[in-house]
């Protein structure tokens, strides 16, 4: 009977893949083999990359400041790199992995160490793949702990549970990118939105696989939630249960009280859930949020199960949360814009108020010309993307390098302030004439210290639509957002400097406006981009680089030796 239940517990952590307890003694270093491995869903085998074997992928536990060390070890058959998203790295740019930024892909059969280097972050973070689409399975979560002794600004949860959120396409990841790329049209759709790696009940094949969480009635739950998918916003909720949001991105947010969340690629959310309900099943579920309805996506559900102990099979079916219609742009800006900092004095908040560099980029969707318009995007055209009219043309040597060594031609550092020409950004009907963008490796340059305002504005060129932006080595401060087109006189009078939520992706939403702050006081050369994956491969990133400040301690330090090599 013990031993029975012992294996039942067993058996349940492998499942669920349970968040260890504060308490557990936990490592330093880690290590990450990058390798083929196989799965079956939806009633299809195929081999996935993964790291160690697992789909969603180990994850790292931490403290607060801690430095980490994760030797990646790439036995698959691409160059590969490894991101922290959400890390500061402060003057350590060298471990950050966007592939031709800030190194050279780890070739196969080599081996890279790399330093995760902790400061203010607390919370939920995750990491990535940062080449090609691999991202789509090579990806786990972060979790960063207070320091010893220190509380959580809430009541201590009875159990932590992860839950990771991604994509799963029945064809080889690799081929859904190189086929788009080729075509120039828009990538194909996944098959399957999971949860911790399984679709769930609505699914085919994947019932008897579904993940379940038990739950003793009267406890409160942590969840910490990433959205991994590659090219979705999701509606998320339980059934028959409100949540608190408590933190995004690795910062805590005041408790806001919500039947669902609104979740960008690339964000964290950390919740609080009581189970107070009566005894029985609900289901977690999770949808596309998507305001384009111009596009084709993936428009089915992912479910896993919340079971309370005690619970006697019934053939009722589990409660289903009600989740806002899938283009419900107000449910998805109404979430968005309610998160608040802490900003107490536990948790204070460093928003910059004397701003010395000011920045207006338009995000934007575009068409690149295609011989004989034999391509698949609009008008024979081929898909393009950009910031300030400037579609990213990836060097294949590491800028970071190219910065540091001084190596003349690899970028530019002309990025613009402002788009080169106003219009009506957000119009309908815009001239196809403004469509086409430049190609160019441009960058901005700030000087250490600098306080940054940067307002995004979406545009409606090709087609309007949200876009979750991402800042590596920073996290920044969301004061403002609004539809159509930012306003210089208007807008900054209503900004929030009091209490804004401290993130690291922040959906800009359709046709609309995001001003965020930040103060560049990270040495190194750091990638921006929207995080939805196509709009990447489109073009749609820039890199800020930030100098060296005059005083010690504001230097990028020197690179590690065993840095992959760029030839
Ligand atoms: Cu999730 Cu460039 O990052
Ligand atoms: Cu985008």
């Amino acid at each position: 009977m013990k031993i029975a239940m012992v294996l039942h517990v067993l058996v349940f952590l492998l499942v669920v893949g349970f968040i260890k307890s504060q308490a557990a003694l936990i490592p330093k270093s880690y290590d990450y083999e990058v390798k083929e491995a196989n799965f079956t869903r939806l009633c299809k085998n195929k081999t996935i990359l993964t790291v160690n074997g697992e789909f969603p992928g180990p994850t790292i536990y931490a403290r607060r400041g801690d430095t980490l060390i994760v030797n990646v070890k790439n036995r698959g058959n691409l160059g590969i790199t490894i991101h922290w998203h959400g890390v500061k790295q402060p003057r350590y740019p060298w471990s950050d992995g966007p592939e031709f930024i800030t190194q050279c892909p780890i070739q196969p059969g080599a081996n890279f160490s790399q330093k995760i280097i902790l400061s203010d972050e607390e919370g939920t973070l995750w990491w990535h793949a940062h080449s090609d689409w691999s991202r789509a399975t090579v990806h786990g979560l972060i979790v960063i702990w207070p320091k010893i002794g220190r509380p959580y600004p809430f009541p201590k949860p009875y159990v932590e549970y992860p839950i990771v959120l991604a994509e799963w396409w029945r064809q080889d990841v690799e081929a859904v990118l190189l086929d788009f790329l080729k075509t120039g049209g828009d990538p194909n759709t996944s098959d399957a939105l999971t949860i911790n790696g399984q679709p769930g009940d609505l699914y085919p094949c994947s019932s008897s696989e579904t993940t379940k969480f038990i739950v003793e009635h009267g406890k409160t739950y942590m969840l910490r939630m990433v959205n991994a998918a590659m090219n979705l916003f999701l509606f998320w909720g339980i059934g028959g249960h409100e949540v608190t949001v408590v933190g995004t991105d690795g910062a805590y947010v005041k408790p806001l009280k919500s039947n669902y969340v609104v979740i960008s690629p690339g964000q964290t959310i950390d919740l609080l859930f009581k189970a107070d309900q009566p005894i029985g099943q609900y289901y977690i579920a999770a949808k596309p949020y998507n305001s384009q309805p111009a596009i084709s996506f993936d428009n089915t559900t992912t479910t896993a199960i919340i079971e309370y102990k005690g619970y006697k099979k019934l053939s009722l079916s589990p409660v289903f949360p009600h989740l806002p219609k899938v283009n419900d742009t107000n449910a998805s800006v109404n979430f968005t814009g309610s998160l608040r900092s802490l900003a107490s004095r536990a948790h204070p908040i460093d928003v910059p108020m004397k701003i010395t560099r000011n920045f207006l980029f338009t995000i934007s969707i575009n068409t690149m010309p295609c011989p004989n318009n034999a391509c698949l995007g609009p008008r024979g055209l081929r898909f393009a993307a950009s910031v300030n009219n400037i579609t990213f043309a990836s060097p294949n040597i590491s800028i970071l390098d190219a910065y540091y060594g001084r190596i003349k031609g690899v970028y530019g550092d002309d990025f613009p302030n402002f788009p080169p020409l106003f219009f009506n950004f957000t119009a309908n009907n815009l001239n196809t004439s403004l469509q086409t963008p430049l190609n160019a490796s441009e960058l901005k340059v700030l000087e250490y210290g600098d306080t940054v305002e940067l307002v995004f504005q979406g545009t409606n060129l090709v087609a309007g639509i949200d876009h979750p932006m991402h800042l590596h080595g920073h996290s920044f401060y969301v004061v403002g957002w609004g539809f159509g087109n930012f306003n210089r006189s208007r807008d900054p009078l209503s900004y929030n400097l009091v209490d804004p939520p401290l993130q690291q992706t922040i959906a800009v939403p359709k046709n609309g406006w995001t001003a965020i702050r930040f103060k560049a006081d990270n040495p190194g050369v750091w990638l921006m981009h929207c995080h939805l994956e196509r709009h990447i491969s489109w073009g749609m990133e820039m890199a800020f680089i930030t100098k060296n400040g005059s005083k010690a301690g504001e230097s990028i330090l020197p690179p590690p030796p065993d840095m992959p090599p760029c030839t």
